[in-house]
């Protein structure tokens, strides 16, 4: 057997609170009695009742204001109101401020034996629903994520078959993905949107699989008409990517299409100038370009870190978002980290 269910009184005269006690102890309650709301107040910071009943008309504290305060301190205690005055108006207002039940001095011992056994109930029947409310919106966050980490992996497998046939290392697509979530952090994106980006990003050259083998993989000068279907990686990625409702793969379709649009409109594929170029593409635009840089390429060595950064200096406002550079570069020490934790 459990304890029986505890039930604090509160009434200012003592033979009120005497005889509600004795009632509620023939039912096979438990009480404590307090002769004013400050009492009550007390009391329920110490012990757990499952109910309050309370005189209205009280000094001090009224049972109105006492109903307001153990509403908000205490939701889970049930409350029943007592009063000597038959005022419906005042038994509207108690229930509309959540009182569970209402009894008119003098009561029938029936009438409260009914009004608390309805009280338990229905606070019964509030906590149960609270219970599988809560449960159910654990349900759902927990497939949400499930889903979310399918939707990841399907992405990343895609850039695993991009990867096999392009020039860029694996190393150099997931630094990119971290370098833009970095941006978002620093930008004070929602973490959704910055786990979509991270992703995302990493998807910026998807559309070289479209390239053909014998430009995208040419050893030395491309000419201008090979440099032009390279530069059809862009809308090939976008097509790839276009019309999906993920919100992840919309943000990568962007990346796909804009990241080499320049700030001063000079790039491509539309030409796009400022902030008409998507800010995810103009992320991953600084930190693609920071990152090709500082390492070899099949073609080229490493330039100096001191060297990209003077050059990225120099782009920008012109190939690059000046807002963005600069925070790139006041964080420089953020993307060196990563650059040292993924390695080359
Ligand atoms: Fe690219
Ligand atoms: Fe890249």
């Amino acid at each position: 057997m459990s304890a029986p269910p505890k039930i604090l009184v509160a009434d200012d005269e003592p033979h009120i609170r005497e005889l509600l006690a004795r009632c509620l102890e023939t039912e096979g309650y438990s009480c404590s009695l307090a002769p004013d709301a400050q009492r009550a107040l007390q009391l329920l910071e110490e012990h757990d009742y499952t109910l309050l009943i309370s005189d209205i008309n009280m000094p001090g504290l009224s049972g109105m204001e006492l109903l307001q305060e153990v509403r908000s301190r205490h939701p889970d205690v049930a409350v029943i109101l007592v009063t000597g005055v038959d005022d419906r108006k005042t038994a509207i207002r108690a229930l509309q401020l959540g009182a569970f039940g209402y009894v008119i001095k003098p009561f029938d011992l029936n009438e409260l034996a009914i009004n608390v056994a309805n009280a338990f109930e229905r606070r019964r029947l509030t906590l149960l629903s609270r219970a599988t409310q809560e449960r159910l919106e654990a349900e759902v966050r927990k497939r949400t994520e499930e889903i979310r980490q399918r939707e990841e992996e399907v992405a990343l497998r895609l850039v695993a078959a991009a990867e096999y046939r392009d020039t860029d290392t694996g190393a150099h697509i997931r630094r990119i993905g971290l370098y833009s979530a970095a941006m978002a952090e620093i930008l004070d994106w929602e973490p959704r949107a910055i786990d979509d980006l991270r992703v995302s990003a990493m998807m910026h050259d998807i559309g070289k699989i479209g390239v053909p083998d014998s430009i995208l993989l040419k050893p030395g000068r491309l000419t201008e008409d090979e440099f032009a279907v390279i530069q059809q990686h862009t809308t090939i990625g976008a097509n790839i990517l276009e019309n999906s409702s993920i919100p992840m793969l919309q943000m990568a379709q962007e990346i796909a299409k804009s990241h080499h649009e320049r700030w001063d409109g000079a790039g491509y594929p539309e030409s796009l100038a400022g902030p008409s170029i998507p800010l995810s593409a103009r992320i991953v635009a600084v930190v693609d370009v920071y990152d090709a840089l500082v390492h070899e390429r099949v073609y080229r060595p490493a330039v100096p870190e001191e060297e990209v950064l003077d050059l990225m200096a120099s782009e920008r406002g012109n190939h690059f978002d000046p807002q963005l550079l600069d925070l790139f570069l006041e964080n420089l020490s953020t993307f060196r980290e990563i650059r040292q934790t993924v390695g080359s």
